[in-house]
């Protein structure tokens, strides 16, 4: 297992890109096996392996592409090393990532809360990579 912060990297028209991880869980909290130190967890929606990436992405021509910048300024996210990084999610909703797992968003902007923020794994928020509730109106199921 990779040492250090954990860390989320966004690729651009892909999945949420994991490293460093302590803990995945599923919408019980009961553990998720991870095989690989990097793991590629789904953000369009479709892949039919969640919450892990299948590729599905460029198959729907997912585009994590946002207008306005998202978020907060990067500056805050270096204060949670206490606490342990943990990705979990929420039925038919976002994932929830808490204990200070560090967002590497390529457009410079941070989660309002670092310590604990909600990313869209239905594919249809206008404000990716963040939950914005749309996966409601989608009645996305996952
Ligand atoms: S999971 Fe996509 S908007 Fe909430």
């Amino acid at each position: 297992m990779t040492e250090g912060k954990p860390t989320i990297d966004i690729s651009k028209n892909g999945p949420l890109l994991v490293k460093g991880l302590k803990k995945l869980a599923d919408a019980e909290g009961n553990p998720i096996l991870m095989e690989k130190d990097i793991i590629a967890l789904c953000r369009c929606g479709a892949s039919e392996n969640k919450p892990f990436c299948d590729g599905k992405h460029s198959k729907i021509s997912f585009t994590g592409e946002v207008s306005p910048p998202s978020g907060a300024p990067a500056a805050d996210q270096e204060n949670h090393d206490a606490v342990e990084g943990e990705i979990s999610y929420f039925e038919d909703g976002p994932l929830y990532i808490q204990g200070g797992v560090k967002l590497n968003n390529p457009d410079g902007s941070a989660p309002e809360d670092p310590a604990e923020y909600y990313l869209c794994r239905c594919g249809g928020s206008k404000n990716k990579p963040y939950c914005d509730g749309t996966h409601k109106e989608l009645g996305f199921k996952g």
